[in-house]
């Protein structure tokens, strides 16, 4: 079991470049099944779930090859539609392949997926819309065999702008024949990224980075070269280190025009923020701002940096509030953080934080991947170490959080 140990109080300085998209990345992979040719994608992080879509991709007849942060990957021999049980449960986006296998071959054989414990993730909008789009399935304990023949296109609309649902829709429908409108799409831009990257290989998509995709299908795709954008959520987690931690830093590639919400929440905290083109520079002294903060889809505040927030709120100036309005149950973190010290009430969906606490550092469970890199966070602004442990979770996520903030000042290493 890996451990990251962290010794608080160092002020942060320095430069970093951000890598690229996790929630990007895995998806388009995904996508480069639907192509009987070759796919490269730039700027792809080298973290556990692409090397665990990797596993699943040539388990299935592909070739992969990573060099560098550059990933080649070619189907023109796939020949399996099963996803191992083992790399299919390790993480929740091999159900991606569902909607991409039913695209090009019209038969998928996947498990209900793992991934992070951050509450119940059904995947019910996932099934009825790609059974609009022809696809029937047959369930054997948590093994879903869906056979679909050729998928025809539909209107759908989500009652939820769920990400997982859209991206499956997209990739099963850009092969499908006929037109396909998609009402209440998410608008988060791995969505917007990955219309972009399938409209690079040929696929006939209006509406990205909207509520409504209209998704022409095309009979054949192509070779794409596509660069992965900087990930919006390790930008958001290492600006929260710097506020946490106090100092300044620059992050290269870090995706500012989809941090709006972001930067706003941690201009309210205190911090001041400049832009500039793909750079985003923070600075940040003193205890962050008590204030209120909502998760909720693109464009509210994303659910992935809410654990870093009660860190935030925890060193606050007084009593904030968090309220989670995507998953119930990602307030684990909480638990962890009330071993350092910290005094947050959970009721429901809200936690009430007391703020104004000094965080000592201890022993403490990554419990999710957001959550683990929250502990890292604590542990910046924590007196004494921080021991993390079970941190297989974060680098699930990031490539090398170590590596980075170390490169900003912090005391910071890890221990296999
Ligand atoms: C979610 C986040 C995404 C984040 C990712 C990884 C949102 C809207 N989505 O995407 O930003 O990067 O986690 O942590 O913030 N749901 C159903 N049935 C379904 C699918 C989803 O009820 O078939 C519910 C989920 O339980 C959840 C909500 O819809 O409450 C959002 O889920 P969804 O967007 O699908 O989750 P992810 O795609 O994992």
């Amino acid at each position: 079991m890996s451990t990251i140990l962290v010794q608080g109080y160092h002020l942060l300085k320095g430069e970093i470049e951000i890598q690229g998209s996790k929630n990007a990345v895995l998806p388009m992979m995904a996508a480069a099944v639907l192509h009987k040719g070759t796919t490269v994608l730039e700027h792809v992080p080298r973290i556990q779930d692409v090397f665990c879509m990797m596993g699943i991709l040539e388990s299935m007849g592909c070739t992969c090859a990573l060099e560098g942060h550059r990933l080649t990957v070619t189907a023109s021999d796939l020949r399996d539609v099963r996803i191992p049980e083992k790399n299919g449960k390790a993480m929740r986006s091999s159900i991606m392949l569902l909607g991409a296998l039913l695209g090009r071959c019209g038969e998928a054989c996947v498990h209900y997926p793992g991934g992070c414990s951050i509450g119940s993730r059904p995947i019910d909008m996932h099934l009825s819309a790609l059974g609009k789009l022809g696809a029937v399935f047959s369930e054997e304990g948590d093994v879903i065999h869906a056979l679909s023949g050729k998928l025809r296109g539909a209107h759908i609309t989500l009652p939820y702008p769920s990400v997982g649902a859209t991206e499956n829709i997209l990739l099963a429908s850009v092969a499908a024949e006929g037109t396909t409108i998609l009402k209440g799409a998410a608008m988060e831009p791995e969505v917007e990224s990955l219309c972009r990257m399938l409209k690079s290989m040929g696929a006939d998509i209006q509406g990205e980075g909207t509520g409504v995709l209209r998704i022409r299908g095309v009979r054949e795709l192509h070779d794409t070269v596509y660069d992965v954008p900087g990930d919006r959520i390790v930008s958001g987690t290492y600006m929260s280190a710097v506020m946490a931690a106090g100092g300044e830093a620059v992050f290269r590639r870090s995706s500012p025009g989809h941090l709006e919400q972001v930067v706003r929440t941690m201009e309210r905290m205190g911090a001041r923020v400049r832009i500039s083109g793909g750079d985003m520079e923070i600075k940040a002294a003193g205890r962050p701002k008590a204030i209120c903060i909502e998760t909720g889809p693109y464009p509210g505040f994303p659910t992935d940096l809410q654990s870093m927030m009660l860190v935030l709120l925890t060193l606050g100036d007084g009593e904030g509030c968090l309220k989670e309005t995507v998953f119930e149950g990602r307030f684990a973190t909480a638990k962890e953080l009330h071993k350092m010290g910290a005094e947050i009430i959970i009721e429901g969906k809200e936690a009430h934080v007391a703020g104004g606490y000094s965080l000592k550092g201890t022993d403490v469970q990554a419990r999710d991947l957001r959550g683990g890199a929250a502990l890292v966070v604590a542990g910046l602004a924590a007196e004494g170490v921080t021991r993390i442990g079970d941190c297989r979770h974060i680098f699930r996520g990031y490539e090398d959080i170590c590596g980075d903030l170390g490169c900003l000042g912090a005391d910071i290493r890890r221990e296999r």
